[in-house]
């Protein structure tokens, strides 16, 4: 687990910090409705970008794919990742997803969550391309990230909540209209076949029950209230969450490689 100060941890290890689990905007819900969407079968080889501290990759692998990899950039992620499946067939990899050297065409179903939203628009791209080049042609990538609105949202606003997310996160974060999100695929040559959307509740109360289980909400809740440093970090980042609750929701995209 990271060992950075509290006060420039990036969001996603605070979080697990404190016992939480799902780290991705639109929670388990939206989770769950990117993979009925995919519909992974134990034909798929799949790969994951971003795996994090595993929690969908449990899910994909409940559903016996012929093979499964994640790639992850965090050296803590890819050892906790290691350690917790090394009774299953899953590989994990570190490394940047843009950079990965899976072979063209070796993927069915490729998928990422709560990863994108943390890049520039030049590097998602990257990351979309390497999707499309290791996935054989009409394979299925499926995105689950952040997403601002209404669509037609200002510039200056959207900048504004750039801003202001990357402050109080410590990680870069830059979420867009679901039209972007669809034009930034359909641009890397896929086709958006489904989109679904859920509020940006990551730290509402009956979100964490839902996501955690009641068990898990009252161990997060102890280490909120036991650790001053955390809570300051976490009363900041729901303050700006509200802020700009209207701005910001999440969104999952099935797409196809044409
Ligand atoms: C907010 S966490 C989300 C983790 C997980 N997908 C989830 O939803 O719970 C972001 C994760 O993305 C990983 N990440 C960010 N950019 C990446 C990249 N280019 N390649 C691989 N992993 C990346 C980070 O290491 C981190 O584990």
């Amino acid at each position: 687990m990271k060992t950075d100060p509290i006060e420039k941890m990036s969001a996603h290890w605070l979080l697990a910090k404190i016992g939480k689990k799902v780290l991705r905007p639109g929670g388990l819900a939206l989770t769950l409705e990117m993979l009925a969407m995919l519909n992974i079968t134990p034909d798929d080889r799949v790969v994951e970008f971003a795996p994090g501290l595993g929690f969908t990759a449990k899910l994909t692998l409940e559903k016996n794919p012929a093979s499964y990899i994640g790639i992850d950039a965090e050296q803590e992620s890819v050892n906790l990742l290691k350690k917790n499946f090394k009774h299953t067939s899953a590989q994990f990899q570190l490394g940047n997803a843009a950079q990965s050297s899976l072979a063209d065409q070796s993927a069915d179903k490729v998928y990422g969550e709560a990863m994108l939203s943390m890049h520039a628009d030049h590097r998602k791209s990257e990351i979309i391309q390497k999707a499309s080049r290791i996935l054989r042609p009409k394979g299925f990538y499926a995105i689950h990230e952040l997403a601002l609105a209404p669509d037609s949202l200002d510039e200056n606003v959207k900048l504004q909540i750039q801003k202001e997310l990357a402050l109080t996160l410590k990680v870069n974060t830059r979420p867009l209209t679901i039209p972007e999100w669809t034009h930034l695929l359909e641009k890397e040559g896929f086709k958006v076949l489904k989109t679904e959307t859920a509020p940006m509740h990551l730290l509402e109360i009956k979100r964490i029950i839902s996501d955690e289980g009641f068990s898990g909400f009252l161990k997060i809740a102890g280490n909120v209230v036991m650790q001053p440093k955390i809570r300051c970090r976490i009363m900041q980042m729901r303050k700006t969450f509200k802020k700009f609750e209207n701005n910001l929701c999440a969104v999952s995209i099935l797409a196809q490689k044409v």
